[in-house]
Order: C-alpha cells, then sequence, then structure tokens
C-alpha cells in the first residue's frame, strides 16, 4: 500500500498490477487516501446534477437491466417535452446548475425532437447532459451543436466475452467507438462499469479501470449491479457494495481530477452509501428532479430510494446531508476543469 500512495503522490501512473493488488486488499486506507486525493484535486465543493428519467421505453434487452425490452411487468412511459421542461424549470429554481436527460434506448425521440428539446432546455442556461445509449456520429454531434455539453455511456465491461453475454445483439466495438466519437465532438464525457457483474474477474475490473484512462473520461460511474427479479440475473449475488466503493475510490487514484459521483445504487444498498461514497473519492450526486408518478415506473433495480419523495424533498434532504460532513454546495456547473 504504501508503494502505491508513494507513487500517486508523485503522479506516476498505477499500472495493471498495482490496480489488481488494490482491488484484492481489504485495507480501508484506500478509501481514506482516495477521500485526501479529492480534497487535493477537487476541493471541498459538491456539484449536484438533477436527473430526469425521461422515458423507460428501452429497444434494448441487457439482460441486468428492469427496462429491458423482453420485462413485460413494468409500466411503460414517456415524458412529453412540457412535462420535461417544467423538470428542468424545478431543478433550476432549486438551484441545480445541470441537468441528465436519462432514457432507454427509445427511437421516439429521434434527432429533431431532441435537438429541439435541448435547445428550449438551454434557455434555462443549464448545462445539459444527455445519457441515452448509443447513438450515430452524426446524431451526437446535431445533440452538441444543439447545446448538449456532456454524455454519459457506461462501457459496463471491458471483458469482450462478458460484454456479448450481457448485451444480445450489441456489438462492444461500436460501444467503444461511440465514447470516442462522444470525445472527439468534445462532450465532457462520462462513462463506468457496474461491479458484481455476474463472472466479472478482479483482473477485468482492473482492466476497466485502464480503460478509463485510456479513453481520459471526465466522469467515472461506478455502481454495485443489483440483481432485478424482473430479468434473467434475478438470482445472482445481490452484495456488490464494497466492491464498488473499492472500484471507485481506485478510480479515483487513478484519474485524480475527473468527476465521480456517489451513485444511487450505493445508496440502495447501504442507507448511508452516498455519504460514504463522498468520503471514498466521490464529488458528484445526482438527486432525481423526475416527478414521483414516474420515479418508481424507472425501475432498472428493485429498492431504488426516492420513489415517493418530490424533488425538493431529494434536494433538501442530500443537500443536509452534504453539509452535515463538512462539505459545501458548488455553485458553478462543475465542468471537470472548473476551478470549483
Ligand atoms: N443494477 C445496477 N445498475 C444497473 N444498471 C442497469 N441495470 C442495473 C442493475 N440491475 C445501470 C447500468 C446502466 C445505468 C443506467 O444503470 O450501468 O448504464
Ligand atoms: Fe436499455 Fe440501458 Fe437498460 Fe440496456 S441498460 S436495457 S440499453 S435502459
Ligand atoms: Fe431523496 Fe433523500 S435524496 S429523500
Amino acid at each position: 500500500m504504501n508503494s502505491i500512495i508513494e507513487k500517486v503522490n508523485s503522479n506516476e501512473t498505477l499500472n495493471k498490477r498495482d490496480i489488481i493488488r488494490l482491488l484484492e486488499s481489504n485495507d480501508s486506507l484506500i478509501s481514506k487516501f482516495a477521500d485526501k486525493i479529492r480534497q487535493k484535486y477537487k476541493g471541498n465543493f459538491i456539484h449536484l446534477r438533477g436527473l430526469i428519467e425521461f422515458t423507460n421505453i428501452c429497444k434494448q434487452n441487457c439482460l441486468y437491466c428492469g427496462l429491458r425490452r423482453d420485462n413485460k411487468v413494468i409500466d411503460r412511459y414517456r415524458l412529453s417535452t412540457d412535462d420535461i421542461y417544467n423538470c428542468a424549470l424545478k431543478a433550476k429554481n432549486l438551484g441545480f446548475k445541470t441537468i441528465v436527460l436519462q432514457g432507454g434506448e427509445d427511437f421516439f425521440f429521434d434527432v429533431d425532437k431532441l435537438c429541439n428539446l435541448i435547445i428550449k432546455l438551454k434557455e434555462l442556461d443549464l448545462a445539459i447532459t444527455l445519457s441515452i445509449g448509443e447513438r450515430t456520429y452524426d446524431e451526437y454531434k446535431e445533440f452538441k451543436k444543439s447545446g448538449a455539453d456532456r454524455y454519459l455511456l457506461r462501457i459496463e465491461t471491458t471483458d469482450k466475452n462478458l460484454y456479448k453475454s450481457l448485451h444480445p445483439n450489441m456489438s462492444f466495438d461500436n460501444r467503444v467507438e461511440c465514447l470516442y466519437n462522444l470525445k472527439s465532438l468534445g462532450y465532457e464525457t462520462g462513462t463506468g462499469i457496474m461491479a458484481g457483474l455476474p463472472n466479472q474477474t478482479i483482473e477485468s475490473i482492473a482492466d476497466d479501470i485502464l480503460f478509463f484512462k485510456e479513453l481520459n473520461a471526465d466522469m467515472v460511474g461506478i455502481g454495485p449491479f443489483i440483481p432485478n427479479p424482473n430479468t434473467p440475473l434475478a438470482n445472482e449475488n445481490n452484495n456488490n457494495f464494497d466492491i464498488a466503493l473499492k472500484v471507485m475510490a481506485i478510480t479515483r487514484l487513478v484519474m485524480p481530477d475527473i468527476n465521480i459521483p456517489a451513485t444511487t445504487a450505493m445508496e440502495t444498498l447501504n442507507p448511508n452509501g452516498r455519504l460514504i461514497a463522498l468520503k471514498s473519492g466521490a464529488n458528484v450526486v445526482m438527486p432525481n428532479v423526475t416527478s414521483v408518478e414516474y420515479r418508481k415506473k424507472y425501475e432498472l433495480y428493485p429498492g431504488k430510494i426516492c420513489i415517493n419523495d418530490e424533488a425538493d424533498k431529494c434536494f433538501n434532504c442530500i443537500s443536509t446531508k452534504i453539509k452535515s460532513i463538512g462539505r459545501e454546495i458548488s455553485t458553478t456547473k462543475g465542468f471537470r476543469f472548473d476551478e470549483h
């Protein structure tokens, strides 16, 4: 551990062997050191992003996900432009500087609809993050021209065989290409994985972290895999909080200046999950600002938090928690290279 701390302190990059050693260790120093590095590079500020779950319709069939096409037991919905605008306005009035438009791969939202939506939302002077899956280079380019600032697309795993087994009819190479397209178009690009997937190895997680670095991701979100009873992975292991936290902390050591969220899935597995994550390297939280009637329908995994809470309740709740650990809420849009 000491030699790795020294390496990070002297700006040396960690190699695969170092990362594997950290992944195999249960030393609580990893979290403590990630917290120190976060403080040094990102300061005391936490960025809040308002999450709008605007469609749970998806043409894909990822084995782990409750929104998968073959899941017939969820109620599908799509928000109207007005509904989305109103969520964004609510977020703006609460003080959010960024909104995240997240949805399944729902091609009802074609390039024209999305561009018009982005242009309208931009009137609110918010940073706009998209999280709507794989699209073509040209579509990404149009969204960018319309005012989108950031894009989230988790790689989920860099183990090609595992990727293939979890994503019927999807291509790993295309996903990687999407991420490089986003980077080249000037998006702040976020990626990430689920930790604890069935058949995921420590070695593949080390490769995942090296992939984040290779891509020069601006944001990395790590969440525990949580088995969903309405998917083929219903009976898999549900004990992935610790591994997710560790992967997140190590990511902070490998990429000291990026934005790292304390993910909602962590809070699902541990009532204090987000605060623990914020003390182990994370500097971002993404509270939900979707209207309550839709929240429970956006069920990626069971036990989702805040399904009965309105946006202002979540905003106040998380703000109080953040202050309780002596951190401050940033008033900037929180780009990777912003001052704070
Ligand atoms: N457990 C945890 N995270 C999940 N996601 C989808 N299904 C699950 C699950 N069962 C995550 C994926 C996706 C993000 C939107 O939600 O990583 O990229
Ligand atoms: Fe669709 Fe994304 Fe869920 Fe896959 S993970 S089924 S692409 S919403
Ligand atoms: Fe929703 Fe705490 S963040 S109630």
